[in-house]
């Protein structure tokens, strides 16, 4: 017997597995090569210049990472129009967790917009006008120059806090849905781990950003 899927079905499937893959994928490889800035300038260039001399990246681009996350953003939005937040009636934790989900979905859209427009793009007329991807040799100069701007520095970091929220809350939301995490105690054990994962790969990101004013990091020498 041949089973009908929902067009929402369908719709709402694709959306949670864009923000794993590649969105999730995209995110991990992006702080890895944001912290190739913890060795220096020169180091962080060469990662710029060797992604920039993938073949057919820009095509790469666009179907890895560009479509699914316009697609992600645009439908996540449409979600969040959707939502009935009930935290006041019911304050419990995963009521929360699912309002706070929309709202840091939301500052994304904001964020990843100016983020792209702004380094990949170079197109912040008075802040940025030259496209890091473009230009190498310059990467971390125009990074580490902008970060030195109080203001730029903290919008980025709301940004990295809730990139790395909305991306361990919904590891946690996609093993459920998709039935690998069943019962309640592996529900709970998958919550753990995603706390765990979450803090780990804020402290990386925030270190990587930390490096581009402050020569290795945090704190420089301890890796
Ligand atoms: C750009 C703006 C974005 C918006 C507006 C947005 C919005 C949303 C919303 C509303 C949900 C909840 C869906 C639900 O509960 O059914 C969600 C889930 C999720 N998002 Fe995003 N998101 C954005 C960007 C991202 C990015 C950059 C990533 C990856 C780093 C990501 C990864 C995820 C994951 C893994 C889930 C869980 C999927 C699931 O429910 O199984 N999102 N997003």
């Amino acid at each position: 017997m041949a089973i009908r899927l929902s067009r929402t079905f369908v719709l709402r499937k694709l959306h949670q597995l864009s923000g794993i893959m590649p969105l999730g994928f995209f995110l991990l490889e992006h702080f890895y090569t944001n912290s190739k800035a913890l060795a220096g300038a020169g180091s962080f260039n060469k990662a710029v210049e060797d992604l920039q001399a993938i073949p057919y990246i820009l095509l790469v681009e666009i179907g890895g990472i560009f479509i699914p996350l316009i697609y992600h953003a645009v439908y996540g939005l449409v979600i969040t129009a959707e939502a009935r937040p009930n935290n006041l009636a019911y304050p419990y934790p995963r009521n929360w967790f699912y309002t706070i989900q929309r709202v840091t979905g939301i500052i994304l859209f904001f964020f990843i917009t100016f983020h792209v427009l702004n380094f990949r793009f170079g197109m912040i007329p008075g802040l940025n006008t030259v496209s890091v991807a473009h230009h190498p040799d310059q990467s971390f100069e125009i990074v580490s120059r902008e970060f030195r701007m109080i203001p730029i520095f903290i919008v980025y970091m709301v940004g990295i806090v809730s990139t790395v929220w909305h991306f361990a809350n919904g590891i946690w939301l996609f093993l459920v849905d998709w039935g690998i995490a069943i019962g309640e105690r592996a529900q709970r054990l998958a919550g753990y781990a995603c706390v765990a994962f979450g803090l780990v790969l804020l402290a990386v990101g925030i270190n990587a950003a930390v490096a581009f004013i402050r020569p290795g990091g945090l704190i420089p020498g301890i890796l």
